[in-house]
């Protein structure tokens, strides 16, 4: 059996009903054990370290400000060697407006990086990410945060999902180049439907990340 670190990213933490309907696909999906959750917060220290390949990119400081934006959802995953690909697959590309529709990252990613989850991309990865996580944060098997169920019952298809409308004003942004007035008002508005529970500056600042993420 293989090992899988996989962590929802902010913009799937702050949304919460995307958040609760990622948690959900993953649960329910049969290749895939959900071992653990624990909700933590990623210190830039323990980011670069797992970003460390992408270290010399001229987005990696963006990359740091995005994981350590808010507490992260954190999750063993345990399945069969042959399905890690398969997780990647249904995980999506790395760019969520390139994704296919359907998996986690075209249904629910913004735009560009910001991509609501990360999973592990081999058995090796997920062994070194998954020891790496474990001694950094002292994850262990067994303990959840917040029951699985919980998720489950809290996802509401019925609360609105702003996925396409943000993606397609970054879009524009990326199209253009041109940050206006009324783009950005725009997308703090579908932002703050998604996200009841966070402040106005934090919906600002979700903002901010998700415009660095179109504007480079
Ligand atoms: P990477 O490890 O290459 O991809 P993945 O998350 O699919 O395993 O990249 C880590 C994160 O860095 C990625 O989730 C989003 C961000 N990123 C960008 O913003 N732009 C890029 O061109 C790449 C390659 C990554």
């Amino acid at each position: 059996m293989a090992e899988i670190l996989a962590f929802l990213k902010p913009d799937a933490i702050l949304r919460p009903n995307v958040g609760a309907k990622i948690v959900y696909e993953i649960a329910s999906h049969p290749d895939f054990s959900i071992q653990s959750l624990e909700i933590r917060q990623i210190d830039e220290s323990l980011a670069s370290t797992h970003y460390s390949h992408l270290k010399q990119r001229p987005f990696f400081g963006w990359l740091m400000s995005y994981v350590t934006f808010s507490p992260a959802y954190v999750m063993l995953i345990a399945c069969r060697d042959e399905m890690v690909t398969g997780l990647r697959t249904f995980l999506g590309n790395t760019m969520s407006h390139l994704a296919q529709p359907g998996t986690i990252r075209g249904s629910f990613g913004i735009y560009g990086g910001v991509n609501c989850l990360h999973a592990s991309d081999s058995v090796e990865s997920g062994c070194l990410e998954a020891s790496l996580w474990k001694e950094r944060l002292g994850l262990q098997e067994g303990r959840f945060d917040q029951p699985i169920s919980e998720f489950m019952a809290r996802y509401d298809a019925s609360t609105p999902n702003n996925t396409m409308q943000l993606r397609e004003l970054c879009a524009d942004i990326a199209k253009s180049g041109d940050v206006t007035d009324s783009i950005v008002d725009q997308i703090h508005e579908l932002l703050r439907q998604e996200c009841p529970g966070s402040s106005e500056t934090t919906v600002q600042d979700l903002a901010s990340i998700i415009l660095g993420s179109c504007t480079r």
